[in-house]
């Protein structure tokens, strides 16, 4: 079956969408957007994402075309026709096409895409032995809590961790640790659990509020505050949270290998205990 995608309303295969090459999200990165998965076919934490998304539109001054109901319902029928039971659910909204302009017109007719792939997840051993990361400036625009198109600082990052034999890129702001290029960063210092201040430099993390709770509940302190870059070398673990990675284990922070070299006790256990809790979540929604 091939791969297909939504645009503004319609479901097709994906080789065949088209968008103007006069869309202001090709010519200005003037767009936001969102990535849910599934599991066993249930979206993981949909309305979060919508939320956010709605969030990350209206603070660019986009109306979405598309009422909360009928992205849920755009998304479960993607889903379905897909036939992925893990899949990837990309949205992307854009404010439009229109003649080359900076300035933009509120009557502009916003851009819709969405696409649906399998999942492919990550090498098992990267769960098993932790993942490198690297620290780099963050070089970002200072408004990193929208979850805008402009990727480019992201995706630069990103390349020069993999260069450099890495998994992740952790941004760092004045001396203080933002987040990773795609995730978000946590740390554990005698048993307690911090991440980065959620402010303007920082995106929301789904996944990170989920593991918050999920910390909490399972008795763990957790807190958000200010972490320093050195930080990072002095931590007893580190780990990564997102969509596409759920709860990953950083090992070692540019050269300095992280606790032990191999992922802790409370990364492991909060491994796990999401995997539980997904695995309930989509055994009640299907159920
Ligand atoms: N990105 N921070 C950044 C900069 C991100 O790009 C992402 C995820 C996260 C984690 O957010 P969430 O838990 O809501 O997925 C944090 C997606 C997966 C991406 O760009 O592909």
């Amino acid at each position: 079956m091939p791969n297909i995608g939504y645009l503004n309303g319609q479901f097709m295969p994906l080789a065949q969408m088209q968008v103007s090459v006069e869309d202001r999200g090709y010519q200005f990165g003037d767009g936001v957007y969102e990535v849910i998965r599934t599991y066993q076919g249930v979206p993981f934490r949909m309305e979060e994402h919508l939320e956010r998304l709605a969030r990350s539109a209206h603070e660019i001054k986009i109306s979405l075309p598309l009422t909360r109901q009928e992205w849920g319902m755009a998304i479960q029928d993607g889903i379905q026709r897909s036939g992925y039971k893990n899949c990837k659910v990309y949205i992307q909204v854009t404010r439009g096409a229109a003649p080359r302009e900076h300035l933009f017109a509120a009557s502009l007719a916003p851009t819709v895409v969405m696409t649906i792939r399998e999942m492919s997840e990550l090498d098992p051993r990267f769960y098993t032995q932790g993942v490198r990361a690297i620290m780099l400036p963050d070089i970002r625009w200072g408004r990193c809590d929208i979850k805008s198109l402009n990727l480019l600082p992201n995706v630069l990052a990103k390349q020069k961790a993999a260069e450099a034999g890495a998994f992740e890129a952790i941004f760092v702001r004045d001396r203080v640790v933002t987040e990773g290029a795609s995730s978000n960063v946590m740390i554990v210092k005698d048993r307690k659990i911090w991440t980065p201040e959620l402010n303007e430099h920082v995106l929301p993390g789904v996944t990170l509020k989920y593991v918050m709770c999920l910390a909490r509940e399972n008795g763990y302190d957790v807190q958000e505050r200010r972490i320093f870059s050195e930080e990072l070398g002095e931590a007893d673990e580190i780990f990564l949270v997102g969509t596409t990675i759920h709860v990953l284990s950083v090992t070692q922070i540019d050269t300095i290998s992280v606790g032990n070299g191999l992922p802790g006790p409370i990364t492991q256990a909060l491994m796990s205990q999401f995997a539980e809790a997904v695995e309930k979540s989509s055994a009640i929604s299907i159920n």
